[in-house]
């Protein structure tokens, strides 16, 4: 329960730093703002911003996040940005059609499938623009150099080798028949990258060696691996209610998935399995953050 309640208040923390960076709705264009604004404003756990904050602590103590505020924050934003695009075109009548997402009706559903591709868009052009205000705030070479890590990553992990990679994967093999292999890539791609974007650009701009990023990002694929298979098990025993999106969405769009391919007692085992990795390669690193090793755990046991 302890856990429980650090975590609601950490994400509103979260939450109330990304909308800062959010545009002011305003001039000849401010349709698209609005529809940017919807998209991110809806809710969503914050996840991903809130790995970053924590990795950044886990390899630069409390202190030194605080006093690097000014160039995390500007990240945290950014990483909520592409996370949101990615569901906002994920949601399109051309991929998974759905019409709820984090509780409301889904962006392309209120503003029209042309504005829905163009808000995708824009939070994607406006997560870089985001990221590089970090620049401003940096104070030397060290920080010109973590920024510029954590944009390299940022930029790889969302892209054809990441993110935009695992859904393409996602889309062609939707109706075919596939291995866990196979399977397991296109999760590692199109929910693990943006977990490893999120845990290393974090870590980087708290100055992490170059072996401990390798590491963070094994964790980042594990921990990614189970956050999937624990969606496609609320996909079947969840509620919109609780999940603010449609259930039974992979079903109707004949989505392998882990609980097709084992059922629900082997897609559970399996999402422990992952965890316990995740887990592993956490504690490789021999750094305390007791917050952030709960936080992985508790992507397994989550209800929404
Ligand atoms: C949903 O991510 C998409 C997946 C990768 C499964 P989240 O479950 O983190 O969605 P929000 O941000 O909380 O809405
Ligand atoms: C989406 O996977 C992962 C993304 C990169 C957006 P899903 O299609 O299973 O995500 P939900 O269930 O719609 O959130
Ligand atoms: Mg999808
Ligand atoms: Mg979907
Ligand atoms: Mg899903």
């Amino acid at each position: 329960m302890e856990f429980e309640k650090e975590l609601a208040a950490k994400i509103a923390r979260t939450d109330e730093i990304v909308q800062k960076f959010l545009p002011a709705e305003s001039g000849a264009q401010k349709k698209i703002m609005e529809a940017v604004n919807y998209s991110v404003t809806a809710g969503g756990k914050r996840l991903r911003p809130l790995l970053l904050s924590e990795m950044s602590i886990l390899f630069g103590g409390t202190e030194y996040a605080e006093q690097k505020q000014d160039i995390i924050r500007p990240f945290m934003a950014a990483i909520e940005m592409i996370h949101t695009y990615s569901l906002v075109h994920d949601d399109l009548p051309a991929m998974d059609n759905d019409r709820y997402r984090r509780g409301k009706l889904t962006t392309h559903t209120v503003y029209g499938e042309a504005m829905g591709i163009l808000a995708g868009d824009a939070l994607l052009n406006l997560a870089f623009e985001t990221a590089f205000l970090a620049f401003e705030a940096a104070q030397g070479m060290q920080d010109y150099e973590n920024i510029a890590l954590a944009l390299r990553i940022l930029g790889r992990e969302a892209g054809i080798y990441g993110m935009i990679g695992g859904q393409t994967i996602d889309i062609e093999d939707t109706g075919r028949e596939i291995s866990e292999e196979r399977l397991q890539k296109i999760y590692e791609l199109k929910t693990g990258a943006l977990l490893k974007a999120s845990m290393q650009a974090g870590a980087a701009l708290a100055c992490a060696r170059a072996d401990e990023l390798e590491t963070v990002g094994s964790c980042a694929l594990a921990a990614g691996l189970a956050f999937q298979i624990q969606d496609d098990i609320l996909d079947v025993t969840g509620t919109q209610e609780e999940l603010g999106k449609p259930v039974h969405s992979d079903e109707r769009n004949q989505k392998t998935t882990y609980v097709t391919l084992y059922g629900l007692e082997g897609a559970m085992e399996k999402a422990k399995e992952a965890a316990k990795a995740a887990i592993g390669f956490y504690d490789s690193l021999g750094r305390e953050n007791g917050f952030l090793r709960e936080l992985l755990l508790w992507l397994i046991i989550r209800k929404k």
